[in-house]
């Protein structure tokens, strides 16, 4: 594949721009996971940890945050299994992530000022963060539980069903190993309020209710295979309940589907209700193929892609050139590309897609408040859900690749993300090396490519 690639693209560059585009991306996904690594293989950190950024002040993203550690590990354990990864990466990974689990198991037994699982970030050596912040923030226990079923998975195929049951999951109350956790806090508490990812918003938020079903169906699958059906079924049925609670957010006065329902605290800003956080609970909440179908990608969600990258395209001056097609035009372009196949070398004339940020009412630059920015993790998010078909329309594929496009014009040498680009000039902006930034391009670029 990788041979093909580089062929057609010192033959054909010219004429078969989308192999190029693609080389570029399998390239950069290794400096990419190079960066990755850099922030967590470090002597200054406990091992495990897994710091949002290099960054200590203005702002000081030198912490632990639960929701990106398990995200980035999620993203890791994709890696590990990725025939391609050559020994000498595996054996890193491998360590990085035992090393995770570790630092998690500890954390989870730290008093913390949430009083329970749902603390969202700790200090690189494990210690509580005694900081006034907005708490709790219950995506973490289900974030952390799906990346932690994933690597137990993997030891169960390699044999190390013991080990797992140790130390990963054992039909036990009280809960006394690290999944089994996460999951009876999420099946006991995910009706409860709390701060949105942003950690801006208190109430209920799809992405977090997104996040705690797509657990509690793949905890339900291991409880299954290790001996614990009662405890299967309870999360299944638990499961099913926030299933029907996701409905909730289709605003029919809307028209498209809303972050946040039945607010009770923080910010009140946000006017539109929209948000990429629902284009990342549909990718980060789809635990199966069928359900993805059926919720993620219902119309109201859709709707929600298509109205805020409208949203961003008027906002963001980076975005201007974008708008010189219509949406239909665009999606109509697209549906051809996708449908004959003389169009696949030009698949990539679009160019970049739009920039995308978290919410249009966005004030916050990454350290004050001079105004929203695009983000990495939110351009990446669109090029994964298109790449996984989010829209359901022919030319998905090439629609997500140019969202990637997007990410790599503004990334700094090879490949360095913050964890903003400047709406006007596109530079980088706010936190350096954000890991999350490398753990969200490194799901895209599967999705698109591999
Ligand atoms: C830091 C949070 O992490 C960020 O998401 C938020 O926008 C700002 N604080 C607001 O103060
Ligand atoms: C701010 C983001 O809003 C939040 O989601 C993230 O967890 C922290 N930064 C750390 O990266």
């Amino acid at each position: 594949m990788r041979l093909f690639l580089a062929l057609s693209g010192l033959i054909f560059a010219p004429l078969f721009a989308q192999a190029s585009i693609s080389q570029d991306l399998l390239e950069r996904r290794e400096w990419v996971l190079e960066n990755l690594l850099a922030n967590l293989e470090r002597g200054d950190i406990s091992p495990g940890a897994v710091i949002a950024s290099p960054s200590r002040q203005a702002p000081n993203y030198f912490l632990h945050w639960i929701r990106d550690s398990g995200l980035v590990m999620a993203a890791l354990v994709q890696e590990l299994d990725d025939p391609l990864a050559d020994v000498g990466t595996r054996e890193r990974l491998e360590r990085v992530v035992r090393a995770w689990v570790a630092f998690e198991s500890r954390l989870q037994e730290t008093p913390n000022r949430s009083g329970g699982l749902g603390e969202p970030r700790f200090q690189v050596d494990g210690r509580a963060d005694d900081s006034d912040w907005g708490r709790p923030q219950n995506d973490g226990p289900a974030l952390r539980a799906s990346a932690m079923i994933d690597f137990a998975w993997r030891e169960i195929r390699a044999g190390r069903k013991r080990e797992v049951l140790q130390q990963l999951y054992r039909a036990e109350l009280p809960a006394r190993t690290a999944i089994k956790k996460d999951l009876e806090y999420v099946a006991h508490h995910w009706r409860e309020d709390g701060f949105d990812l942003w950690e801006e918003v208190k109430g209920h938020h799809y992405f977090t209710r997104a996040v705690q079903r797509r657990a509690l169906l793949k905890g339900a699958a291991l409880a299954n295979e290790l001996g614990d059906p009662d405890a299967a079924r309870f999360y299944t049925q638990q499961a099913g309940l926030i299933s029907a609670s996701l409905e909730e957010f289709h605003s029919a006065a809307r028209g498209y589907a809303v972050p946040t329902i039945g607010q009770t605290g923080g910010w009140t800003h946000k006017t539109s209700e929209l948000d990429v956080s629902v284009i990342l609970g549909a990718i980060h909440g789809a635990a199966e193929p069928g359900a993805h179908a059926r919720l993620h990608a219902a119309p109201a969600v859709q709707a929600t892609a298509r109205e805020l990258r409208n949203a961003f395209l008027k906002l963001y001056p980076l975005n201007q050139g974008v708008l010189s097609e219509t949406a239909s035009a665009r999606e109509l372009r697209n549906a051809f590309v996708g449908l004959y196949p003389v169009n696949r070398a030009v698949q990539s004339r679009g160019g970049p897609a739009a920039a995308i940020g978290r919410y249009p009412e966005d004030v916050y630059d990454g350290n004050g408040f001079t105004g929203g920015n695009p983000w990495f993790l939110a351009t990446h998010a669109y090029a994964e859900w298109h790449c996984r078909g989010g829209e359901g329309t022919a030319g998905e594929q090439a629609l997500g690749l140019r969202y990637l496009e997007r990410s790599v014009q503004h990334q700094g040498p090879h490949a360095t993300m913050s964890e903003q680009f400047r709406r006007g000039d596109g530079f980088l902006q706010g936190a350096r090396d954000l890991t999350w930034s490398y753990a969200s391009f490194l799901t895209a670029a599967r999705a698109c490519l591999l």
